[in-house]
């Protein structure tokens, strides 16, 4: 008998409200049967695999964490959910660990059937049969994409026996990209939880940094954080970028030596139960803002006060944007890095030089999460639910037009907000965010074993 303790079986009403939800949608639209699999695992060297993440779509709809597993729903007479999932062997279990198998999965994750893996092609025909409409997703799997093909091949070759193929494909990632958009309070729950952990990682990496010490140490003191406070993996790999990496967007080597008088900018989150938080700070290595550093942080931190104050109900996805981008310019424009008038500067674009990202995007289960940006062709209105990240940023890299004092200063300062009600709320508030706070923390180094 095995003596494997399965996993704690995860409260499914909301997966099975999701499912319901979805179902609802797919009727609105013509009914038929959608396909959602799960992710491939993934070989990093030989016979050793990167760890596993399952996919986004197919956990929000199911909380079934195993790999090789397919959901399949139909939106028109019974049943309506049905998971294929690996089967139970306790043989294969010793090595691997626990695993449902169709039995205890149908029952404690709340499908209406469940049925083997190694079932699924010869299933599929039968499922497809008669469909007026199939759902899936296409374009990002090859081999998915040639199992469907060969599915549907399977139907029509039974169109003498009174089999019709779907005539219609849609896409149904733009049905669960609206309904991920707005997190319901389960999932508001854990990414506020996310951004609290994420948070004090950032705090225990500021009282970790100081000269001479290794850019991977502090991604080290970032991954204790996550992983003893439960999460189960970094969101994204952690920038961790010093010197003149801060200005080096997506800089994740980690491998420099950091020294007196640099700035650290350090971008990272962890995931919680499949949910990302995404933090940046940057901060002195030795703990005391140069009078340059200073300038350009305390006008990147004004750029979020005001891209910050522009979230809420009704307010356009690109408000916050426009805002921050407007305090950048004319704080470039003070700081004598760019010369002009301010609208110059903003329509013409001058100062991308230093600001050329943009202020944000959604936050969900993917770090940058799904979701239109417009819709019918306009920015699309903020709604109660929706959390976004906010962060402004200026990386200024040497150049002989711009001071000595002020190369090399990248900094971001990025937080997760929830849009609520009237306006929003940052989750992301344990990370230190002030001059005065981040300093402070850092001079509690000093009681911290070197
Ligand atoms: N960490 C990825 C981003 O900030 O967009
Ligand atoms: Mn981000
Ligand atoms: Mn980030």
């Amino acid at each position: 008998m095995t003596t494997l303790t399965p996993p704690t079986p995860p409260d499914i009403a909301p997966y099975q409200a999701r499912r319901a939800r979805l179902i609802e949608r797919m009727r609105a639209a013509g009914g038929g049967v959608a396909l959602v699999p799960t992710a491939p695992e993934c070989i990093r060297n030989r016979d050793t695999h990167y760890p596993y993440r399952y996919d986004s779509y197919f956990h929000y709809l199911s909380g079934f964490a195993e790999p090789e597993a397919v959901l399949v729903l139909v939106a028109g007479d019974t049943p309506e959910s049905t998971l294929f999932c690996r089967a139970k062997d306790e043989e294969k279990e010793v090595w691997d660990g626990f695993r449902h198998g169709p039995d205890a999965a149908r029952e404690q994750f709340g499908f209406d059937q469940a049925f083997t893996i190694g079932d699924l092609d010869l299933k599929l025909p039968e499922l497809l049969a008669d469909q007026p409409v199939l759902w899936c997703g296409w374009g990002y799997d090859p081999a998915w994409d040639a199992r469907i093909a060969r599915a549907l091949q399977a139907v029509r070759n039974n169109a003498r026996a009174g089999a019709t193929a779907p005539a219609v494909m849609r896409d149904i990632r733009a049905e669960l990209d609206e309904m991920r958009l707005i997190k319901d309070p389960g999932e508001l729950t854990i990414m506020r939880r996310a951004g609290e952990i994420s948070g004090l990682a950032h705090r225990r990496a500021m009282r970790a940094t100081r000269p001479e010490r290794h850019e991977y140490e502090i991604e080290a003191e970032l991954l204790h954080a996550f992983r003893s406070a439960g999460s189960q993996a970094p969101a994204y790999p952690s920038i961790v970028a010093s010197g003149a990496n801060a200005c080096v967007l997506h800089y994740v080597d980690n491998n420099r030596r950091m020294r007196d008088g640099e700035l650290l900018l350090i971008d990272a989150g962890c995931e919680l139960d499949g949910y990302a938080s995404d933090i940046t700070r940057s901060f002195p290595v030795n703990g005391r803002f140069s009078a340059a550093q200073r300038d350009v942080y305390e006008l990147v931190l004004a750029a979020q006060t005001a891209a910050k104050q522009e979230i809420r109900p009704g307010a356009s996805w690109n408000a916050p944007h426009d805002a921050a981008v407007k305090v950048i310019a004319q704080g470039l424009l003070d700081l004598k890095l760019l010369t002009g008038a301010l609208d110059d500067v903003i329509e013409q674009g001058h100062y991308r030089r230093y600001y050329m990202h943009r202020t944000g995007h959604w936050l969900g289960r993917d770090v940058h999460d799904v979701g239109q940006y417009k819709v019918g062709g306009d920015w699309r209105p903020l709604e109660a639910g929706m959390v976004l990240t906010v962060e402004p940023g200026c990386y200024i890299r040497p150049a002989p037009d711009i001071p000595e004092a002020f190369w090399n200063i990248g900094v971001r300062i990025e937080d997760d907000a929830v849009v609520t009600d009237d306006g929003c709320d940052f989750i992301t508030d344990t990370a230190p965010r002030t001059v005065t706070e981040i300093e402070e923390v850092m001079r509690e180094r000093q009681h911290d074993a070197a």
